[in-house]
């Protein structure tokens, strides 16, 4: 993949308008002086995604995501860099240059793509090996289980061989280095030497939704322990947020999504024309798999294996179903354990009649509750009256909760209106026009970062100095990028020094300089700390008066630490003292450079 000229980025960066980028995926409403809309990246009810179209940035005040237009693609498509400046690019029209990158380019470019690259040679190599005679095994082991040739082809079927170092062997004979494949997460090494981490098993190559293979899971082809061997996360792959299958199932003509708990279950029902089934990746269903399924549909069919375990992940699915504004319905299969023994054993005709069937996932809720309560028992009945009505209040919108208490006091026998009394003496303890039960929060809220240190003071200056570059001449020769002693804020101090020095203002093309993601966000966010605008001039100047000393402190303290001669400490000891001393400082604002 080419490397781009930091020219070349910013021609993309400055054509690409974040509101219109961002506003082909998102709804994006007038708020202020920008936009706001419903975060894509968590689930949520009231916005607090913002786009600000003057600084070509957003951010999300819920989960901290934030960044410029080029960030937003590849956050959002999970794009590397390079491939999200070609999606860009051919968005408005921009020529991008064709060749390939030096190996010091590739380094700068950062690990994605490179292990990207090196995930698809792997997926051609198991696929290669599985083909050749000594994949023979494996090649059984899947018509063994009722998998075509055409199947094997379109899910990229693999096997990894008996050597134990073979991959390894391969791949540094196309010229990898140890350090770079020791990120993909497929090789085992310590002092012994380095292994395959898969070997003997038939490969599942998992992609992203954009069709690149990010990972892998591996069968064994017996009865030994584990069943399935994952990729770890990596760089690359993050479990949480993807699905096995979407990249087929989100092109798919069918209304709704079925989500199911396994490679084969998902490869199953593909084969037999369910090419709407996806599947978490071996893990809990998370938030962000509920979000990324919404992108796609509004319904979401739950088949889930029937045993215990299977049941227990289905309960905790349908809350971050719902939480997500998606519809779950649980699909029956019993008395088979899961999809794809039940199309075995019955056909796709019988399973299309099961999804048909499949129940409002409220209703199954209420069935495992039953359960676990004795009928006959008047003080158990009770108990489960009181544990209905309190489901009932996952439902947040009136009508809605009504007709579902109607129907469950039918279905179920319930004496309606002592069902309702329960359900308003509940609702009576809930705060006003809640938007959901703190129990639906199954996932946690990212960690707001508590951050009292000193980047809190950076970010507060930096932000200061953006909304207000008045202020450069006032502070240039107070604070110096050099006193950043945290080295990403001393780069983007260095480049927004220069932008300052020149007279254009662009604090999205610094976002350019960074190629992860990881670090687009967190310079996003230097950027994005609120402070009181609505101070007084006093107040305001006093802040600044501050904030500008606490630096300077700070920078001259850590040279005291680093100092390895003393003779210089006598006169960092001067300096800061004299910083102390507010003739020294003090920073002056009028109305108009505040
Ligand atoms: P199951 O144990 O239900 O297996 O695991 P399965 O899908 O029916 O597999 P087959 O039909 O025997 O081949 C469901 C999913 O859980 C993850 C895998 O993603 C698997 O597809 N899993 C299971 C693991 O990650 N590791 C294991 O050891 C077992
Ligand atoms: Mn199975």
């Amino acid at each position: 993949m080419p490397w781009y000229s930091e020219e070349k980025i910013e021609e993309v960066r400055s054509r690409s308008d974040v509101v219109e980028v961002i506003g082909s995926y998102v709804k994006l409403k007038r708020s202020g002086n920008g936009y706001v809309g419903l975060c894509p990246f968590h689930s949520e009810k009231t916005p607090s995604f913002h786009v600000n179209p003057s600084r070509q940035m957003y951010k999300c005040f819920g989960c901290g995501v934030g960044g410029n237009v080029i960030t937003f693609v590849m956050e959002y498509e999970n794009y590397s860099f390079p491939e999200a400046m070609q999606f860009l690019a051919e968005r408005v029209g921009v020529e991008l240059p064709k060749g390939e990158m030096s190996a010091e380019q590739r380094e700068r470019e950062g690990l994605r793509s490179l292990l990207l690259e090196i995930n698809t040679k792997a997926a051609r190599y198991y696929y290669a090996k599985l083909k050749s005679p000594q994949g023979r095994q494996g090649y059984d082991y899947l018509r063994a289980r009722e998998l075509g040739d055409e199947t094997i082809v379109h899910f990229g079927l693999g096997y990894a061989g008996q050597g134990g170092d073979e991959l390894y062997r391969y791949l540094k004979n196309e010229g990898y280095s140890d350090s770079v494949l020791k990120e993909t997460g497929l090789f085992k090494m310590d002092e012994r030497g380095v292994y395959d981490k898969f070997w003997n098993r038939v490969i599942f190559p998992i992609m992203d939704v954009n069709n690149r293979v990010i990972g892998f899971g591996g069968r064994v082809m017996g009865d030994a322990k584990p069943k399935y061997l994952n990729s770890p996360e990596t760089k690359l792959f993050d479990k949480s947020r993807n699905l096995f299958g979407l990249n087929y199932a989100k092109q798919g003509k069918r209304k709704n999504v079925i989500l199911c708990e396994g490679y084969m279950d998902v490869i199953a029902m593909h084969q037999s024309g369910f090419t709407n089934a996806v599947a978490s990746l071996g893990t809990a269903f998370t938030e962000q798999q509920a979000n990324l399924l919404g992108r796609y549909t509004k319904e979401v069919l739950l088949t889930y294996d029937s045993d215990e375990a299977g049941v227990k992940a289905a309960l905790r699915a349908i809350p971050i179903l719902r939480h997500a504004g998606l519809n779950g319905k649980v699909v029956h299969m019993e008395p088979y354990k899961d999809p794809d023994e039940f199309i075995k054993a019955l056909g796709a005709e019988e399973f299309e009649k099961r999804l048909s069937d499949a129940q409002n996932s409220f209703f199954f809720e209420v069935d495992v509750a039953r359960n676990s309560y004795d009928m006959h028992d008047p003080e158990q009945v009770t108990a489960y009256y009181h544990e209905i009505a309190k489901k009932l209040l996952v439902f947040p919108d009136k009508v809605q909760r009504d007709n579902y208490l109607e129907a469950v006091a039918s279905q179920y026998g319930i004496r309606k209106d002592d069902l309702r009394e329960l359900v308003i003496r509940y609702g009576s303890q809930l705060p006003d026009g809640y938007q959901e039960l703190p129990a639906e929060r199954t996932v946690p809220q990212k960690k707001k970062t508590q951050e009292q240190g000193i980047t809190h003071t950076y970010r507060l200056f930096l932000s200061w100095l953006i909304e207000t570059p008045e202020l450069y001449p006032l502070i240039r020769d107070k604070i110096r990028p050099e006193d950043f002693v945290e080295e990403n804020f001393r780069i983007v101090a260095q480049m927004l020094y220069q932008q300052l020095e020149q007279g254009e203002l662009l604090p999205a093309k610094i976002i350019n300089h960074f190629t992860e993601v990881e670090s687009q966000k967190m310079i996003a966010n230097m950027f994005q700390t609120d402070f009181q605008t609505a101070m007084s001039l006093q107040e305001r100047e006093k802040a600044l008066n501050e904030l500008v000393l606490r630096i300077k402190e700070y920078s001259i303290d850590w040279k005291m630490r680093s100092l390895t001669d003393m003779s210089e400490l006598q006169s960092l000891i001067i300096e800061k003292k004299r910083w102390q001393t507010p003739e020294k400082l003090h920073i002056s604002l009028k109305d108009g450079n505040s």
